[in-house]
């Protein structure tokens, strides 16, 4: 054992942070169904029989079900051709029921990968992974954020981890992990703004970056990656890898994550665990973009306007990371998973709201409120657009309990 203070890591648990999340989602999208009539739907297309792979679109569908996405699955032979499979996208790049589609990868062999991905529609590329998305995120104008990565930043914010200035190092630079959260965690926005540095096979010195990190983002794929001397104290580490490493006596696959989790959570102020960290949040973000992608389909958001790339993602991350707590009342855990939507749900419904934390995000609310109100300004040709405006504050601050007020000019 080491000498000096013995460190206690918090368990950062994916498990938790993605049920929150899910309970947001399954109210938001009975709330699509009620007042709008749109169900979001997500297509997924699986090819061949690896069992890995059944297992992930399985329970896709499952979670689909149980937050109320219509779903449909595509299981197709092993051998089918990649004309077949470019005709199918091709369908469901045109149905209207369907917003996201899901191509489970890999794909066999003879199918080329980079041209699957390319045949779908960008507005239905709910994985973030066609290159118009990827471009997107990088200039920091994102329609869906890859989900591994937003998983990673939305486990972090949530967990109250400053990102703002933080030191980030990322060991791996593939599509789906290393790079894009790289890319998400420098953006100028809040939620990221941190100093990041992408490490890989041919880094000369792994330790000299890992033992600077702040926060240390692993996905190398490889168990015990990172070792205790790696780090430095106080770390707050996410592990991305999924290892199997043997099965129980009941044929379970045992997994481990790229850390090596009971040494390095000694010096750790946060870890995440495997299984119960990373891995619950990527289909949690499926859904997310799923329901984004209805949304955008529908009007009821816009494309990566100004406006729109503050409301997402920068609009949750904002608020958690300022140690905000807005919940409605009555529901404690609640967290709005898209906050210009929850003031949206506010002026129609006029429910309570409790703000409490840093006076930034009152700043923050009352710009949100301002786009909200910029939206009924729009849809007002009788009203002067300030009284509109003042009337709709009036009505917010009538309807909250008095203890707790938005103010602000
Ligand atoms: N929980 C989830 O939802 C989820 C989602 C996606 C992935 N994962 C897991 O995350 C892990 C990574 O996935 P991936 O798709 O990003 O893997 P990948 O495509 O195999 O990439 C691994 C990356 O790690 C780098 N690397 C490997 N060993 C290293 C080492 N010893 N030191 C420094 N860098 C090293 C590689 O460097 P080079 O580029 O130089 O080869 C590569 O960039 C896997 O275990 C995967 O199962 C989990």
């Amino acid at each position: 054992m080491r000498s000096g203070v013995k460190m206690t890591a918090q368990i950062i648990s994916g498990t938790e942070i993605a049920k929150q999340i899910r309970e947001e989602l399954k109210q938001e999208i009975a709330e699509l169904k009620e007042k709008h009539n749109l169900i979001p739907g997500l297509a997924t297309v699986l090819v061949g029989e690896d069992p890995a792979s059944q297992v992930y679109v399985k329970s896709k569908v499952r979670t689909c079900d149980a937050l109320g996405v219509y779903s449909e699955r595509y299981d197709l032979p092993a051998d089918t051709s990649e004309e077949e499979l470019l005709t199918l996208i091709d369908k469901l790049n045109k149905d209207q029921k369907i917003h996201g589609i899901l191509v489970q990868l890999p794909l066999p062999k003879h199918i080329n990968e980079t041209r699957v991905l390319y045949a779908l529609d960008p507005k239905k590329d709910v994985d973030g992974f066609h290159p118009v998305n990827v471009g997107k995120l990088m200039i920091g104008e994102p329609d869906y954020l890859p989900c591994t990565p937003h998983g990673i930043q939305q486990l972090l914010i949530r967990s109250g981890v400053r990102l703002e200035g933080a030191e980030v190092v990322v060991v791996g630079r593939s599509n789906i992990v290393g790079k894009p959260i790289a890319n998400i965690l420098l953006q100028k926005k809040d939620g990221a703004n941190a100093t990041v540095t992408i490490c890989h096979t041919r880094t000369k010195d792994i330790a000299f970056h890992t033992r600077r990190a702040d926060i240390l983002i692993v996905a190398a794929g490889k168990p015990k990656t990172i070792t205790a001397d790696m780090v430095k104290e106080g770390v707050v580490v996410i592990d991305v890898g999924v290892n199997r490493i043997g099965k129980t006596e009941s044929g379970k696959s045992i997994l481990c994550g790229d850390v090596d989790f009971d040494a390095v959570k000694e010096k750790a102020k946060a870890i995440t665990p495997v299984p119960g960290g990373v891995g619950p949040m990527t289909i949690t973000m499926l859904m997310l973009n799923t329901v984004r992608a209805a949304k955008l389909a529908a009007g009821l958001i816009s494309r990566s306007n100004a406006t729109e790339s503050k409301a997402y993602p920068d609009g949750e991350a904002s608020s958690k990371y300022s140690g905000t707590n807005i919940r409605t009342k009555g529901d404690q855990t609640s967290w709005p998973t898209n906050l210009h939507s929850s003031l949206h749900k506010l002026l129609g419904k006029s429910l309570p709201l409790m703000i409490s934390g840093h006076k930034d995000v009152k700043v923050l609310l009352l710009k949100f409120l301002s786009d909200v109100l910029g939206n009924l300004k729009a849809r007002s040709s009788t009203k002067d657009s300030s009284k509109t405006r003042g009337s709709a504050i009036n009505k917010l601050n009538s309807s909250l309990s008095k203890d707790y007020i938005i103010s602000g000019t």
